[in-house]
């Protein structure tokens, strides 16, 4: 039951308990989601209730589990995790949902994976809190009803489009997550030096900003590295040059792009002219998942103008072609 429960919680090692903000004031970014949450939590502890149901959406890496946490923590109550995939059985789901206290925070990550059956008991739970149950007997079923606490639902998705309209309804707050900016990222990569108590150069911290991908999952993990490089070079300091060195060796190039992208920006150009091409085909010549090609990919080659998505397919742009530095011409042949 506690893998089910707390599935991450032997893999939240102590480094990133130590990145990983615990007040809505030490987060960094998403200013508006920011500001919403705070005033509905303040609303929430004046009327002495739990809080609205919350569902956070966007890519991953940005911070929605983190954000959870820190919900929990301005509500001054536990949190319980689990994730989607995990729950299988109606069983599972009612244990969690007893174990919950008064006010606390449930947090399911990739809710869009929930099994639809375990969907459907979440409903009642999340809109009167009572748990309706079926309890399969030898030769009869019966129903039964639990009443449950109050709770916060804190539900995390990659992938809005994937939830049912009953369950995504069932949300009194829903907040996007966007990809971060430059200096939003510049601070974070300087607060996390802090933690782990290195000086790093303002043009060291401004070139790993822009080598992430709006995503501090990314920029931290990139730091560790780059920390890595400094001190075996024995370095005090994060410099700009062992960062661009670093992250040269790590093959992230000047735009934050890896060699997965790099792949698949060129598998397009290279294997399907340029495109348009179907998620499948484009899948298996990689030889990525498809969900991960969707999910964690390409929403940033998409934003940041590399790529398009047509009814016929995935497109790179003329923005691919130059940033790869191949003539769409000489492609063809
Ligand atoms: N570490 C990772 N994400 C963060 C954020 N948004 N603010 C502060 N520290 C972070």
């Amino acid at each position: 039951m506690d893998e089910i429960i707390n599935p991450n919680e032997s893999e939240l090692d102590l480094d990133e308990y130590k990145l990983r903000p615990q007040y809505l004031r030490e987060y960094i970014g998403q200013d508006d989601v920011k500001g919403n949450l705070d005033v509905f939590i303040k609303a929430a502890k004046l009327r002495n209730e739990s809080l609205d149901h919350v569902l956070l959406y966007g890519p991953p890496g940005l911070g929605k589990t983190t954000l959870a946490y820190i919900i929990a923590n301005e509500l001054g109550v536990n949190v319980k995790t689990a994730s989607g995939p995990a729950i299988e059985k109606t069983g599972d789901l009612a244990a969690i949902l007893t174990s919950l206290s008064e006010g606390d925070v449930l947090f399911i990550d990739e809710i869009h994976r929930l099994p639809r059956y375990i969907e459907e008991v979440l409903y009642s739970a999340m809109e009167d809190f009572t748990l309706d149950i079926i309890i399969n007997g030898d030769s009869s079923s019966r129903s039964i009803k639990i009443d449950l606490p109050p709770f916060t639902l804190v539900g995390a998705t990659t992938r809005i489009g994937d939830l049912s309209s009953p369950l995504r309804d069932r949300f009194g707050i829903i907040s996007h997550l966007d990809y971060y900016s430059t200096d939003d990222l510049i601070k974070i990569v300087k607060r996390t030096a802090k933690v782990f108590d290195i000086s790093i150069d303002d043009n060291a911290a401004l070139e790993l900003a822009k080598r992430s991908r709006g995503t501090p999952r990314i920029a931290n993990r990139l730091l560790k590295r780059v920390r890595d490089f400094t001190l075996v070079n024995e370095l005090d300091s994060i410099t700009e040059e062992i960062t661009k060195s670093s992250l040269d060796k790590l093959k992230v190039d000047g735009e934050g792009l890896d060699e997965l992208d790099h792949k698949l920006l060129n598998t397009i150009i290279t294997k399907f002219n340029g495109g348009p091409v179907g998620i499948d085909a484009l899948a298996s010549s990689i030889g990525e998942e498809k969900a991960t090609i969707e999910d964690v990919y390409e929403p940033y080659l998409l934003q940041n103008g590399y790529l398009k998505r047509t009814n016929r397919g995935r497109m790179v742009t003329e923005k691919a072609y130059e940033h790869l530095k191949i003539s769409k011409i000489d492609s063809l042949f």
